[in-house]
């Protein structure tokens, strides 16, 4: 069988840390079934979604302390998916367990390795540290997409789309008109685009709250295979942002990580982090409600260019100039399957 579109050896988000808790919620994961709860000592367990019996989702069970009691002959699994109680009977099979997966809590995240769990290093967790820092005010959500999870990273590496799929909010022509700058290393693709001297779009011109021009940055870098954030802002002209003083401006990241759910859906993490105005709640929740609203106009487009896709599968694609960032964001992805391909797969 092909190898999925996607390297398996990866942290991926599976779960905002307010959607889960102390009952069971099932995802599916890089083709994976996947059931998520958090222990009494708060930290969090991925176990395979499917019981060992006679295959019920363990996620319609119910947990019992740290264990989970399968919701159809009660089969009792601890948190590393062993069998610890089989009913009627005093000997408990010892190959009778379910999978489990490394699991970690980061930065208002559970991150999951659908690998070689021997190769899960939690020092490896993408840099999200904007969603849960003193210095930021930030809060994010969850959009289930009907898509390619490389769609949404095409998407995200190509800002230019902005002047034309979010004209009334962040987009106007001066991203489309200015150059932007490409480089890459092993695991990281970066896309810097200054507008200099600019009538900023009307969120910026919002968030900024001074008459004027500004110079506009978009600093997008991508970490392989699916986490890209975003440093944008605004600053007055001239006020030297391009030179590193960004005294005179406001300053925000996107953080996006996209966990592939199936060949053709995926769950998009969003976040959007702010450094002013800090203690303003109000403006927490508008600006995620904004950049939400923003975001379902990429949705629309991405839903959309999935059907199509599918319904013409001969059709071949060019690149524009446009698409550097996305295709050494695909190159850094096609990479990593290849290492993975290469290597001895651990038994499932
Ligand atoms: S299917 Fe789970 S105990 Fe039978
Ligand atoms: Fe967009």
């Amino acid at each position: 069988m092909d190898h999925p579109s996607f390297p398996l050896n990866a942290w991926y988000a599976a779960a905002y840390d307010v959607e889960i808790g102390r009952t069971l919620l099932s995802r599916m994961i890089c083709g994976k079934k996947i059931v998520l709860y958090i222990k009494q000592d708060n930290t969090p367990v991925a176990l395979a979604d499917a019981c060992w019996h006679r295959l019920l989702p363990l996620s319609l069970g119910r947990l019992e302390g740290d264990n989970v009691i399968c919701g159809y002959h009660g089969l009792e699994f601890d948190d590393t998916g062993r069998c610890v109680y089989m009913p009627s009977q005093h000997t408990i099979n010892p190959s009778a367990c379910v999978k489990s997966y490394p699991a970690v809590e980061k930065h208002r995240l559970i991150w999951i390795w659908p690998g070689d769990p021997a190769l899960a290093d939690p020092a490896e967790v993408p840099d999200w540290h904007w969603n849960q820092d003193p210095d930021w005010a930030a809060d994010g959500k969850l959009i289930e997409v009907k898509c390619d999870y490389r769609l949404v990273i095409d998407n995200l590496m190509d800002l230019t789309h902005e002047t034309f799929v979010h004209s009334t909010s962040i987009g106007n022509r001066a991203v489309a008109e200015t150059p932007f700058e490409t480089t890459h290393t092993d695991k990281f693709a970066i896309v810097t685009r200054w507008m200099h001297d600019i009538e900023p779009p009307p969120f910026w011109r919002k968030q900024y709250g001074r008459p004027g021009n500004v110079d506009r940055w978009q600093i997008i870098r991508f970490e392989a295979p699916c986490t890209i954030t975003i440093d944008v802002g605004v600053a007055a002209a001239g006020t030297g942002a391009p030179q590193g003083d960004r005294s005179q401006g406001v300053n925000g990241f996107v953080l996006n990580t996209i966990t592939p759910s199936t060949e053709n859906t995926c769950l998009y993490f969003w976040s959007m982090a702010r450094n002013f105005d800090l203690n303003n709640q109000s403006r927490t929740h508008q600006l995620r409600e904004g950049v939400s609203g923003v975001f379902r106009e990429d949705e629309i487009i991405l839903e959309a260019q999935q059907k199509a896709i599918e319904a013409n599968p001969d059709h071949q694609f060019y690149n524009l100039n446009i698409d550097a960032g996305s295709m050494w964001a695909r190159k850094l992805i096609d990479k990593m399957i290849a290492r993975e391909t290469a290597m001895p797969v651990a038994a499932e």
